[in-house]
């Protein structure tokens, strides 16, 4: 059994497993790809591999659409594999982590194909249905990917409702019948050795389409309590919601992540991610992002989670773009502001969270509109040519925020394809791999992903970083991101230039006895009050 409480100190590394590494040469990531490059990981010093879905699936959705739970996807392997990656992982100290969609299946799962047969089917009511006439919708709600959320099916003369595309039907949590079911499934996964679970847009499942109610329905938490008991506390093991309306408040989390275990490890809120967008409006409606909006959120979240609940830390996944394109400079301080953010992140509380190629300051990438592959951008772009908006503005959005900037191919070295698949990839690989790229930055001391390993290591050893009260400084200064952790023995201080030119900032008047931990400069030329284009410190304060 894990110790309790064990993922507080834990780091956290996203693979997104399409995109990681081929070893077959069918131009997508496998098993085997992973288990090549464990020692890679384990050098980084992250505790677990969160595992983006590996399940049989149609990949509709890559993988978000799951046609059995309790099968591996033959693109990444057999579950032998599957079982060796979790064996060897646990040897170089790392946990598998599963990716769970638990809120909808694909169309093509055996329950749904049962289901649409007849109202009398066993597995009809597995699955969220509405009376009606082809043509008359149960309401006007629309999904996620684009279209009516409201889809008919003539064998049954009803509808069912699908909140992401229509191979992705939506379950209904609502039947005993089918949670069992989930539980089983959660429990063949725990059996196997894995250290615990990322919940797929987990606030929908209490979904009350009736009432147009999709996230935090009235008995979502109910649900949420009924499967952690039947599952994660046997092992004591990570469970992490995510928060799908991206909007979850304070109270919410922590009802999610209360301490005593009853709900979830913790949960993705996505507050401080869709500052740069406009107002009541979606991601791909750009605006600049509010600094002090940002400060203020962050804040938040850290000092109101303080001893009743848990935070997870992150800039990026896999619907997300790159942060260094992102809130960092891609050009000239490439290297800088990349080690600013995790700086900035990593000095929080909370769990922090790797996601692929981050390590290494990866770049959005800006590709011809063919040679992207996600459903969402495809969905979205079809939607707004219809409504008058220019394919250039579009474009414009897309290069910004779609998903396909975080699931290009790992950039492992300057061969072919970056070292990622000796066939042809899936989706293009990132023309600039020959600079950036794992095998330039591993044996170089000051490269992002040693500035990385170091900041794990760091968490490993202090444990304030984990346990300590989070103070914000000098909230209104518009240009640095600064902080103290405190736990009593011991105190930090954190300074962050989060903008690209220089800054006079009295960082000696904020304690007598600084010792400098980390910094993203050396420490030639250094001036303490003066902070240099995305530059970084943690200090422990003597
Ligand atoms: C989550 C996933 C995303 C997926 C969606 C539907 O938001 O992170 O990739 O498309 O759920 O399952
Ligand atoms: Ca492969």
């Amino acid at each position: 059994m894990l110790k309790k409480d064990w993922w507080k100190s834990a780091v956290i590394y996203q693979i997104y497993p399409r995109s990681f590494q081929d070893t077959n040469g069918d131009g997508f990531g496998d098993f085997q790809g992973i288990i090549r490059r464990l020692p890679y990981l384990e050098k980084l010093g992250i505790d677990c591999i969160w595992l983006c879905p590996v399940y049989r699936s149609p990949q509709d959705d890559n993988g978000y659409d799951i046609s059995d739970y309790c099968d591996v996807d033959p693109m990444f392997g057999t579950m032998a594999d599957m079982e060796e990656l979790i064996g060897k992982a646990r040897e170089h100290g790392i946990y598998i982590v599963m990716d769970l969609v638990l809120n909808h299946s694909s169309d093509e799962h055996k329950w749904f194909i049962e289901a649409k047969k007849s109202r009398e089917n066993p597995y009809h009511d597995y699955y969220v249905w509405r009376d009606g006439k082809e043509g008359v919708l149960p309401n006007d709600m629309k999904a996620a990917f684009g279209g009516s959320a409201w889809e008919w099916v003539p064998e049954v003369e009803q509808y069912y409702f699908h909140q992401f595309s229509v191979k992705q039907p939506d379950l209904n949590w609502e039947n005993p019948k089918l949670r069992q079911e989930l539980w089983d499934i959660i429990n063949f996964w725990i059996d196997k050795g894995v250290g615990g679970f990322r919940l797929d847009v987990i606030d929908l499942v209490g979904k009350v389409p009736d009432e147009k109610i999709t996230s935090n329905g009235p008995k979502l938490h109910e649900y949420i309590k009924e499967m952690t008991a039947h599952t994660f506390v046997r092992d004591n093991l990570i469970s992490v919601g995510e928060s799908e309306t991206w909007s979850a408040t304070p109270e919410i989390a922590k009802l999610y992540s209360n301490p005593d275990g009853s709900e979830l490890s913790m949960v993705f809120q996505f507050e401080h991610i869709c500052l740069d967008q406009q107002e009541g409006k979606e991601k791909w409606d750009l605006a600049p992002l509010p600094f002090h909006k940002f400060k203020e959120v962050w804040n938040k979240w850290q000092t109101e989670l303080y001893g009743c609940g848990w935070n997870s830390l992150f800039w990026d996944n896999h619907d997300l773009p790159r942060i260094v394109s992102r809130w960092g400079d891609e050009g000239q301080y490439r290297e800088e502001s990349a080690k600013m953010l995790a700086t900035l992140l990593h000095g929080m509380q909370g769990t922090p969270y790797i996601y692929q190629g981050e390590e290494l300051g990866m770049t959005n990438v800006k590709y011809e509109l063919e040679e992207y592959r996600d459903i969402e951008l495809f969905g979205m772009y079809k939607e707004r040519r219809a409504q008058g908006y220019t394919h250039e503005e579009l474009m414009e959005s897309i290069y910004a925020k779609t998903r396909d900037n975080a699931r290009t191919p790992m950039q492992w070295d300057t061969t072919e394809q970056a070292g990622f698949t000796t066939g042809k990839p899936w989706i293009k690989v990132n023309p600039n791999y020959t600079e950036i790229n794992a095998a330039e930055q591993v044996d170089r001391e000051n490269s992002i992903f040693n500035y990385y390993r170091k900041l794990i290591q760091l968490r490993k050893e202090l444990p304030v970083l984990t346990d300590g009260k989070f103070t914000m400084l000098d909230m209104d200064h518009n240009q640095i991101f600064a902080y103290l952790r405190d736990n009593g023995e011991d105190k930090l201080l954190v300074v962050c230039n989060f903008y690209g030119n220089t800054v006079d900032y009295a960082v000696s008047e904020k304690a007598e006895d600084l010792e400098l931990l980390i910094g993203n400069y050396t420490e030639e030329n250094m001036q303490t009050d003066v902070l240099r284009p995305y530059e970084a410190r943690i200090y422990r304060i003597r």
